[in-house]
């Protein structure tokens, strides 16, 4: 090693000893500025960091639950008025537009091949859905079932607003329904007096 190689490597060595100094030296005036390596933490393949112990909860947290306890214990402590049916369209149009649709027949933007499976379940506006209580809806969007996940990033209250927009789009389901019935009904009556009309044979049962 020439004498030059040898004096870098030593300049080298004071440079990054001298840095390492500093950090200490500032370290031992202001206590707080340790470096993040220096907090207490689990290092990889240590022990699991221990869990909370079963029923604790969160301060700010709510409690949960799974869907079958939404469906038996929780009742909707709101109306569905106006204000709760906009807030309940704004979500539903951020958070289940991409599944279920618009109109919540299930024909959402991500249904279809190669994507969401275009399945009967999606249609949450159809007899089905209708059936089941409000409880099971909430519990349905923080819970998920099935192929559908879960949105519990939802808070609470938003839920009961989404499940007040899903009634709605359930009660214009059942309209649209009842004005095709009735639809259907007008049209077989005509079809049928067109039919009694054409069956009137001339020459039977009219005058002599
Ligand atoms: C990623 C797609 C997706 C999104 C987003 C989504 N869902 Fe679903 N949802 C599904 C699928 C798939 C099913 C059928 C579940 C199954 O396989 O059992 C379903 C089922 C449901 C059902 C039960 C239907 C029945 O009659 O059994 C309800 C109610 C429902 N979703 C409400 C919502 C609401 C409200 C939102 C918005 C917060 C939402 N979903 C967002 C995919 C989705």
């Amino acid at each position: 090693m020439t004498a030059r190689a040898a004096a870098t490597v030593l300049l080298a060595a004071l440079a990054l000893g001298g840095c390492d100094d500093q950090i200490k030296h500032l370290e031992q005036r202001t206590p707080f500025f340790n470096t993040m390596s220096w907090q207490p933490s689990v290092e990889t393949f240590e022990e699991r960091a221990p869990l909370p112990v079963p029923g604790t909860m969160p301060i700010d947290g709510e409690r949960t639950y799974d869907l079958m306890a939404a469906d038996s214990m929780l009742v909707s402590p709101i109306s569905g008025t106006e204000a709760d049916l906009e807030r309940g369209a704004e979500l539903y149009s951020q958070f289940c537009t991409p599944c279920h649709g618009v109109t919540g027949t299930g024909d959402g933007s991500v249904v279809g091949q190669n994507r969401i499976p275009d399945i009967p379940l999606l249609n949450i506006r159809g007899e089905l859905t209708r059936g089941y209580t409000d409880g099971y809806i909430w519990g349905m969007i923080a819970n998920g079932r099935g192929l559908m996940p879960p949105y519990r990033r939802i808070p609470a209250m938003d839920r009961w607003y989404l499940v007040a927009y899903v009634r709605q789009l359930q009660a214009e389901a059942l309209a649209e329904e009842a004005a095709e019935a009735e639809a259907a009904e007008a049209e077989a009556a005509e079809a049928a007096a067109a039919e009694s009309e054409g069956n009137e044979t001339p020459g039977t049962g009219g005058a002599p």
